[in-house]
């Protein structure tokens, strides 16, 4: 994509070739979802519909953050409310692959129904080509099914629309500043949400540690950012590792978790280098992850790991 308002046209006018009637829009509130989300509405007006799924996997405050965000957008949306259906559909997992298939399956049928209500079968989503290349196929290895691809259902009676399949993120930046989308140097989230940043079993109470870990990472890096101590890394959150050690508080012995700290740069994704962060800036962060999760964590880690080897996402 060279040009974003040429881009920008040629979606629209695809889009209403594709989608006849009316089509619901999938949005994570992710800048690809938010999107695809304009440029759908731009094409149908009244024919789409943008539909946000609370999924109990969001971040702190995230709801709130995604309805003044698309409200500020004039999208035409609502937000379903799902926490216990994804609660319920994770209970007892614990492969990262099998934890991405049900959370796509769990999508799938809610947007079936919303669809159904809306009277349409097409879904628009924000995929773009890392989705679909990481999720392999063909000649390609998985090496791991982004829940927008691998996730759907052989069965489903939807019919898919995406017009971001050939972007890359840096491009679909470019494209949401073109747009107007505010912030648009938000950092990625990945779909399946904290699922993804909690390893092993997701209950609810992990998934609060992890929110709150993450909350304290970005709290952390946004005020260093802001101080102008560090440029804004591509990436920074926590993930919470099914790992016991011993810990004390006062005289008590505590058996927590631990929590891995993940600050990346990178220019798309595909490749990334641990930043290099100030030491007071990590150790800020590990005390107040201890402190305000006493008992649920005892140990902080850094991870210093580049992609490749590793990928950005700990799974
Ligand atoms: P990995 O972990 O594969 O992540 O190096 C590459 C980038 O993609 C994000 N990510 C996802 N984004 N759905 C998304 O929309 C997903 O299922 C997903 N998994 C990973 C990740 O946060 C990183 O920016």
């Amino acid at each position: 994509m060279n040009d974003p308002a040429r881009f920008r046209a040629d979606a629209v006018a695809a889009i209403r070739r594709d989608v006849p009637g009316k089509a619901i829009v999938a949005a994570s509130g992710g800048i690809d979802s938010t999107v695809a989300a304009l440029l759908t509405q731009e094409a149908l007006g009244d024919r789409a519909r943008t539909v946000f799924v609370d999924t109990g996997l969001l971040r702190e405050g995230e709801v709130d953050r995604v309805r003044e965000q698309f409200g500020a957008s004039r999208l035409h949306f609502q937000v379903a409310p799902a926490a216990d259906r994804f609660l319920g559909a994770l209970a007892g997992v614990t492969d990262p692959e099998e934890k991405r298939r049900r959370i796509g399956a769990t999508f799938i049928r809610l947007f079936e129904e919303e669809a159904d209500r809306f009277g349409t079968d097409r879904l628009v989503q924000g995929t773009i080509a890392p989705d679909w290349i990481e999720s392999g196929g063909q000649l390609r290895d998985t090496i791991k099914t982004h829940h927008n691809v691998g996730g759907v259902p052989a069965d489903s009676r939807l019919t898919l629309v995406e017009p971001l399949r050939d972007l890359y993120k840096d491009e679909v930046r470019a494209l949401a500043a073109h747009l107007g989308v505010p912030r648009s140097d938000r950092q990625p989230f990945p779909g399946p949400g904290l699922a993804v940043r909690v390893i092993g079993p997701v209950t609810p109470e992990r998934v609060a540690v992890a929110r709150r870990a993450n909350a304290i990472v970005e709290e952390e890096v946004d005020r260093a950012i802001t101080a102008g101590r560090l440029p804004r890394p591509w990436q920074y959150f926590a993930v919470l590792l099914p790992v016991r050690s011993v810990g004390v508080t006062g005289d008590n012995r505590i058996h927590g978790e631990t929590v891995s700290v993940r600050v990346v740069d990178s220019i798309d994704a595909m490749t990334a280098t641990a930043t290099a962060l100030p030491t007071d800036l990590v150790r800020t962060i590990t005390e107040r992850i201890t402190r305000d999760l006493t008992g649920a964590v005892t140990r902080v880690v850094l991870d210093v790991t580049d992609k490749p080897p590793a990928t950005i996402e700990w799974e």
